[in-house]
């Protein structure tokens, strides 16, 4: 993965209410932010005709639409997300079935599949309120196995399992890590948070950041802030890899 720049592996994440927020805060970041998340909440709001643009305007586009439905649905979804030309796009990876179903829908072209493990947001009692005994770690782990068995390119992650799934899965599987905060700032609704530094220690390949960007005085500072921080870990993980 070294032939990506620090810049390409910093993801907004375009949770905003509206088109037109959404597109001020593009031209706003212009320059510093190649790569954009188009989720649940803008979708609604013509965030597929934002993709497009995106798309024309040279950007990539991560489509998170978290898909889980039967394995014949599934994959003719992901074959029209593979014609629109995303870059990414989110399945839950609950089980090999569904995931399989995914990949014979991609085809063989240049959409990348990540599987959702164990959304940052869910603690250990959320997991045992689904009725699961599993840690979020383990759940993770285990999910993250099937998605390489699948076929899938890669997982959704936070930084607190990506080390393990690296340690698991071996390089060329792609660690997409959301929950992702600068020291000292609030955490929001997120629980297993990491600072980009350790996410990307931990072997994380690209990092999703939302509010923390789009919620700033100065987005394009912030940005500006976290792809520094991403540099320097390569920096630093290189050195360590060297020495
Ligand atoms: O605002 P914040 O930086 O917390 O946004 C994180 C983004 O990553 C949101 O768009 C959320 O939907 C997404 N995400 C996540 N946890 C996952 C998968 C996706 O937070 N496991």
């Amino acid at each position: 993965m070294s032939h990506i720049t620090a810049k390409d592996r910093l993801i907004v994440a375009l949770d905003m209410p509206t088109l037109e927020e959404a597109g001020r805060l593009v031209a706003t970041l212009d320059g510093s932010v190649t790569f954009y998340k188009v989720g649940l909440e803008l979708l609604f709001s013509g965030g597929l005709e934002l993709a497009h643009a995106l798309k024309a305007n040279g950007k990539h586009v991560f489509l998170d639409m978290k898909l889980l439905d039967i394995g014949n649905t599934v994959e003719r979804a992901v074959a029209n997300a593979a014609e629109f030309g995303a870059d990414f796009l989110t399945v839950h990876g609950h089980d090999l079935k569904t995931l399989r179903a995914a990949v014979t829908g991609r085809g063989g072209g240049h959409l990348k599949l990540l599987a959702v493990t164990v959304l940052t947001n869910l603690t250990p009692d959320d997991l045992v309120q689904q009725g699961t005994s599993m840690s979020p770690s383990d759940l993770v782990l285990r999910r993250a196995q099937i998605a390489r068995e699948s076929g899938f390119d890669g997982v959704i992650a936070s930084g607190q399992e990506a080390g393990r799934i690296r340690d698991a899965v071996g390089p060329g599987f792609l660690i997409v890590t959301p929950g992702i905060r600068l020291t000292g700032s609030a955490t929001d609704d997120q629980e297993r948070v990491t600072t980009p530094g350790h996410a990307i220690a931990a072997g994380a390949d690209y990092i999703v950041v939302g509010r923390p960007i789009t919620q700033a005085d100065d987005p394009k500072a912030i940005a500006e802030t976290f792809i520094h921080h991403i540099r320097d870990a390569h920096a630093q993980a290189a050195r360590n890899h060297a020495g």
